[in-house]
């Protein structure tokens, strides 16, 4: 992988949505990471949710078994959740809000809010040796407040642009993808490694790809659907393809 190439980590929650609706051991998620693996992800991720709705204590056990690419393991920032990434020590940790109620990652972390605890939450992950990042909207205030706390990695929350590029509000979609522009520029110049995620398709990958300052996507939920259309391999392949031709036209 050359320098300016754009990491793909693909989210294999949604396999294991589809298994849960009937409780049984199919579709695999760890089968599922594999294969995305081999058609060009190059990394992995799961987020263990509070309720195990998608993936499950024995899902992340396989996946750190499996994988030969890094695990990207998304969790809350609770005692529960720490224990567990304590135990696995996965390449990357990546902290999200999480509610019960909510149907998937609605915003960002409220940093600035929690800064003393966060802080004091992430570093027993990064003593032992995982990356720590901090899944944020794009605003200079949590970007700040992220640094602050020592977390390496942010990742930039493009769900508002990619919602309002699915409802046609064009205005809306490009002044978030201006903010998500100038924060990533912004975080790189503190330092901080820039990842970016959420609601990522085919139609709306590129323009996010094209920034320089962000290394890594993290894509799911509509790599899970059109595989059910053209399979998994050829999905990620397409993502992979869009990306890198971003990446190359600036
Ligand atoms: N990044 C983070 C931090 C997330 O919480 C999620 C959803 O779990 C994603 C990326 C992937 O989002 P999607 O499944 O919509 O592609």
């Amino acid at each position: 992988m050359t320098q300016n190439q754009l990491r793909l980590g693909v989210n294999i929650d949604h396999v294991a949505t589809v298994r849960n609706a009937r409780g049984g051991a199919y579709p695999d998620p760890v089968r599922a990471a594999k294969l995305a693996e081999e058609a060009g992800a190059d990394g992995i991720t799961a987020h263990l949710r509070e309720d195990r709705r998608h993936i499950t204590d024995a899902d992340i056990d396989g996946l750190m078994e499996a994988l030969s690419v890094p695990l990207n393991f998304e969790m809350a920032a609770t005692e529960e959740m720490q224990r567990i990434a304590l135990r696995h020590k996965p390449h990357a940790v990546c902290i999200v809000p999480e509610k019960r109620e909510e149907r998937t990652t609605e915003g960002g972390l409220e940093v600035a809010r929690e800064e003393n605890r966060l802080a004091h939450f992430i570093a027993p992950l990064r003593d032992a040796g995982c990356r720590v990042s901090i899944f944020i909207a794009a605003d200079q205030k949590q970007i700040e407040a992220a640094h602050r706390i020592g977390a390496e990695v942010i990742e930039l929350h493009t769900g508002a642009y990619c919602d309002y590029h699915a409802d046609g509000r064009f205005a809306d979609r490009d002044r978030e993808l201006e903010a998500l522009r100038e924060m990533s520029a912004y975080g790189a110049s503190l330092g901080l490694e820039v990842h970016a995620g959420h609601g990522l398709t085919y139609d709306t990958v590129q323009p996010v790809a094209a920034f320089p300052e962000v290394k890594e996507l993290n894509i799911g939920h509509f790599l899970i659907g059109e595989a059910v259309f053209r399979g998994l391999t050829p999905a990620v392949q397409e993502m992979r393809r869009l990306m890198d031709a971003a990446r190359e036209q600036g």
